[in-house]
């Protein structure tokens, strides 16, 4: 099924012009129709004017062009009635099917998949020094496979997105016997080698700051959530900090960090991060990983929905998909129903979303309704909800040794050979940095002597 969305106009912007496909062995977790409209909101984000839309269902891609050849012909036809730029794929596409396809639709038009419209609207959001070379290693990796024109038609493409990609400008000099393209593969490679030296400079700086951070005990709470969930509007509400607040996808892009006063007079540090989205670009998560460890290393995680979007249980499992994936499926949740302004009965919105581990707390960003009972939450699930737990520390972790003395409750200790074994309960927030020393079976003490103290 076609169907037009504008009147071709004279271009103002770069005209789009969609396709999606529902490969019926592939589930996915969004219907081709909302995935099709939130690639519209990205390429609406990416500064680009949509001008139709199609989509198809396969039992499985064409090995050459990813959809049918009567497709691409139909489509073909539907660029050229809506003078249309760029065609889109909503699904990520080998470097066969781009190679395939740009020869299909010739020089006038590009094509481009999701993962390269996100990276390129990462390119643009990102403002740190480590997010700019992060985004720019994952758009060269991405490209790196799938380069098949020479470098100028490369220039030309990522100088036309308006990302910070500029450094593809110098032609290398061609060694004996090498092709243009060659030479621009082996160009890209270099630059990627030197992107991962200055990354892992500025992660040296980044681990000092955090271990900084953790001395300081002040717990970190990241504010995780689908893009344009409502993220950076409640560290602000929460901080009143001047972090951008856009309607529009990935306006975030660099951790920012305020720190909160909680009721009861404990302090916390509240991260906003990255939004995540439905098929995140592998790429991506991989670039991203020293910034998403930021989650994995937090004592709690508030994970944001916007209760009005018709698919909310939908992103909201998204989400959850990638904290496992970036191994921070551990690190207790609020999950926080946001937006409940728009909604006509908010105690109801609770009961919408339901399934997910840890305490709901229905709020509004927006209007501060529901703010003071979260700030309790958070205090409650920091500060309130210990566990019981079993630890074997060696002397040289004596700082975790001091800091279950401190925060813990101590119930029981073993001094044996190499270390000690405390046993008590320990604050929910503290879990995470004690969990390679957690031994809850009770078997393994057998073969050492030592003293014990009972308190
Ligand atoms: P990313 O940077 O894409 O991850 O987005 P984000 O989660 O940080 O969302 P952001 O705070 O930028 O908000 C997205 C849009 O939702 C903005 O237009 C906000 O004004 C709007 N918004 C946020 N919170 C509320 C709320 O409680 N009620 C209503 N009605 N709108 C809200």
């Amino acid at each position: 099924m076609a169907k037009k969305i504008a009147e071709p106009t004279l271009p103002p912007k770069e005209r789009a012009f969609l396709v999606g496909v529902e490969l019926r062995n592939e589930p996915s977790l969004l219907s081709l129709d909302d995935s099709l409209t939130e690639l519209a909101l990205l390429a609406k984000t990416a500064g680009l004017e949509v001008v139709g839309m199609t989509s198809q269902k396969l039992d499985a891609p064409n090995p050459n062009t990813f959809i049918g050849p009567g497709k691409v012909e139909e489509i073909k036809a539907l660029v050229e009635e809506t003078l249309a730029q760029v065609v889109i794929f909503d699904n990520e596409l080998s470097p066969r099917h781009l190679r395939e396809l740009e020869e299909r639709f010739g020089e006038n038009v590009r094509i481009l998949d999701r993962t390269a419209l996100i990276l390129d609207i990462f390119a643009q959001h990102a403002s740190t020094r480590e997010g700019i070379l992060q985004v720019e290693l994952a758009q060269y990796e991405y490209r790196l496979p799938r380069l098949t024109r020479a470098w100028t038609h490369l220039a030309r493409q990522t100088g036309g997105g308006g990302g910070r990609t500029g450094a593809m400008g110098g032609v290398g000099l061609r060694g004996p016997g090498e092709t243009q393209l060659e030479v621009d593969r082996r160009e890209i490679r270099k630059r990627i080698a030197s992107l991962k030296s200055e990354l892992e400079k500025v992660r040296a700086h980044r681990s000092r700051y955090r271990s900084q951070r953790q001395r300081s005990q002040i717990p970190t709470v990241a504010l995780v959530g689908y893009t344009n969930a409502g993220k950076s509007t409640l560290l602000n509400r929460l901080a009143r900090a001047d972090v951008l607040v856009a309607d529009q996808l990935f306006a975030t892009l660099d951790p920012t960090t305020r720190r909160v006063e909680l009721p009861g007079g404990n302090w916390a540090l509240f991260t906003d991060t990255v939004g995540f989205i439905q098929k995140l670009p592998t790429q991506l998560v991989a670039a991203f990983r020293a910034t998403l460890e930021e989650i994995a290393e937090a004592d709690l995680l508030l994970h944001v929905v916007d209760i009005t979007h018709p698919n909310a249980l939908q992103q909201a499992q998204a989400v959850h998909q990638t904290l496992m994936e970036i191994d921070a499926g551990h690190i207790p949740t609020i999950t926080v129903l946001n937006k409940v302004d728009q909604f006509p009965d908010p105690q109801a919105a609770t009961q919408t979303l339901t399934g997910f581990p840890g305490p709901i707390v229905a709020i509004s960003a927006l209007t501060g309704q529901g703010i003071p009972e979260l700030l309790s939450t958070v205090s409650r699930e920091l500060f309130e909800v210990y566990v019981p737990v079993r630890v074997k520390l060696p002397y040289q972790q004596g700082n975790l040794i001091s800091i279950f003395h401190d925060q813990g409750k101590v119930t029981r200790v073993e001094h044996v050979r190499g270390g000690v074994w405390i046993e008590g309960n320990l604050p929910v927030r503290l879990l995470a940095r004690f969990q390679p020393f957690i031994k809850n079976d009770s078997s393994d003490t057998s073969e050492e002597v030592g003293e014990t103290i009972e308190t």
